[in-house]
């Protein structure tokens, strides 16, 4: 019975839309729409949403109406979703499946589109006014809504059960250095630590998997940068939210129709050394551009910063040996590992932990090289000490006890330290009992 309700609801809302379509020019409508516009079409759809009268009650009429309304102005069945600022991201996965992620936590909505074609359509009005296409030719796409949030497609016959879509959500509160420390994401030690880090110029690499917040934690760490120096930005879509007065921000091209005029990260940051930077930040490096970064880093770019996709700091040094020789430069693994000793300083490592919580799980120094081995030492780290009754993981937030052989450097540059930061001891204490933050 329910399901006939719905079969009924869903035929009703097709045949309005199309009512509403012969009554009006939607093209001519999608391109300007005004407060006065949408006010005329909102009667015309309540108009015809009353005709149906008595097939449908008083609330099923209004979200008939609004639903028609989101569909005609907006990305449709998207609509409610992109209304929750807490959603951080909106995945779909052909029509008849759409997860979320909410609080760190994915879960399936209700949310589905009518088949293939509506779903293609949705995506054809999130990538058509920034002048690209998403069809047989060119079967995915990155593209970006009004918000800021990123978007990519892939449609079939890429993507093999229908077109897939993942939205990330551009969160309108961005998290702050405050919000790590209440979500018990680091402790407060560690933060003045990286503000010394930071403010001194070491040369730091964010680590990560897909969504653990090394975005995050490159545009805080960035906010530590000094005013008073220059720096350039390179990403594939700008997220970065710099505050500093002086700051150029760089943004990669994808092919357009013809497959001709790709400007990448690596093209962006070779432009970049000769744009007299203070120091380079770099969205994230995937490939060839990583030797490049970290020639930079080795030559005078003291203090710039990039993410990797890496589980563990050790994985970080691996990855970058495999992304360096996968670019075809020909360098032993030795040579690329003693660019890395000698680039990087501090490894942050960020992870999305059991049940959601998002953690800085350690804080590495980079010492050297013995023999073949990149030499690293953890000054701060996160031990799991389990998963608690809502299938969290918690665990305690620990100084090593180990004191960064670079603090006479960061001292020398003005930063303020304090020895007892390095105090071995536990920084956070959760238990299984605790609320989550
Ligand atoms: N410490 C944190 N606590 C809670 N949520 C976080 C934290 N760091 C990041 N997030 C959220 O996690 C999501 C993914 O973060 P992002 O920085 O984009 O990850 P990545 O760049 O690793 O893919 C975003 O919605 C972001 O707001
Ligand atoms: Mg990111």
């Amino acid at each position: 019975m329910a399901d006939e309700r719905a079969a009924k609801f869903q035929n009703l809302k097709t045949d309005i839309h199309r009512k509403l379509v012969e009554q009006l020019d939607m093209t001519k409508l999608a391109q300007n729409v005004t407060e006065e516009i949408r006010e005329q079409v909102r009667l015309i759809v309540v108009a015809l949403c009353e005709e149906s009268n008595t097939l449908l009650n008083f609330s099923e009429r209004q979200r008939l109406a609004r639903e028609i309304l989101d569909e005609t102005f907006g990305l449709g069945p998207l609509e409610p979703l992109l209304a929750d600022p807490l959603i951080s991201d909106i995945l779909i996965n052909g029509p008849k499946q759409v997860y979320i992620e909410k609080g760190g936590r994915l879960t399936l909505t209700g949310v589905k589109f009518k088949d293939n074609a509506h779903l293609l359509h949705v995506i054809d009005k999130i990538v058509s006014p920034l002048g690209r296409r998403c069809d047989e030719v060119c079967p995915m796409v990155d593209a970006r809504l009004k918000d800021g949030s990123r978007v990519n497609a892939i449609i079939p016959p890429l993507a093999i059960d229908g077109p897939s879509m993942s939205i990330r959500r551009f969160g309108k509160d961005r998290i702050t250095w405050e919000d790590y420390v209440r979500f018990r994401s680091c402790a407060p030690e560690m933060v003045e630590f990286l503000r010394a880090c930071v403010h001194a110029g070491l040369n730091i690499l964010i680590a990560g998997g897909t969504g653990s917040g090394k975005t995050t934690l490159l545009n805080n760490l960035s906010s530590f940068i000094p005013d008073d120096e220059r720096i350039v930005t390179i990403e594939d879509a700008a997220e970065l939210q710099l505050r500093q007065p002086h700051v150029v921000r760089l943004e990669t091209r994808p092919a357009n129709i013809e497959g001709k005029g790709r400007i990448t990260i690596r093209d962006l940051l070779i432009n970049a050394l000769r744009m007299r930077p203070d120091r380079i930040v770099v969205g994230e490096c995937r490939g060839g551009e990583t030797l490049d970064m970290l020639q930079a880093m080795n030559t005078g770019h003291e203090g710039s910063m990039t993410t990797i996709h890496a589980n563990t700091t050790r994985d970080a040094v691996q990855r970058v040996e495999t992304m360096v020789m996968m670019a075809g430069f020909e360098l032993s693994a030795r040579a690329i590992r003693q660019q890395f000793a000698s680039a990087i300083n501090l490894i942050v490592q960020a992870a999305r932990l059991t049940g959601g919580p998002r953690k800085i799980i350690a804080i590495t120094e980079v010492q050297g090289m013995e023999g073949d081995v990149v030499t690293m030492q953890d000054i701060f780290k996160f031990e799991q000490d389990g998963v608690n009754g809502k299938g969290e993981a918690y665990g305690r937030m620990v100084a090593t006890g180990v004191r960064p052989s670079f603090l006479e450097r960061v001292q020398a540059a003005g930063a303020t330290v304090n020895p007892d930061w390095f105090v071995g001891r536990d920084l956070i204490v959760e238990s299984a009992e605790q609320e989550p933050t």
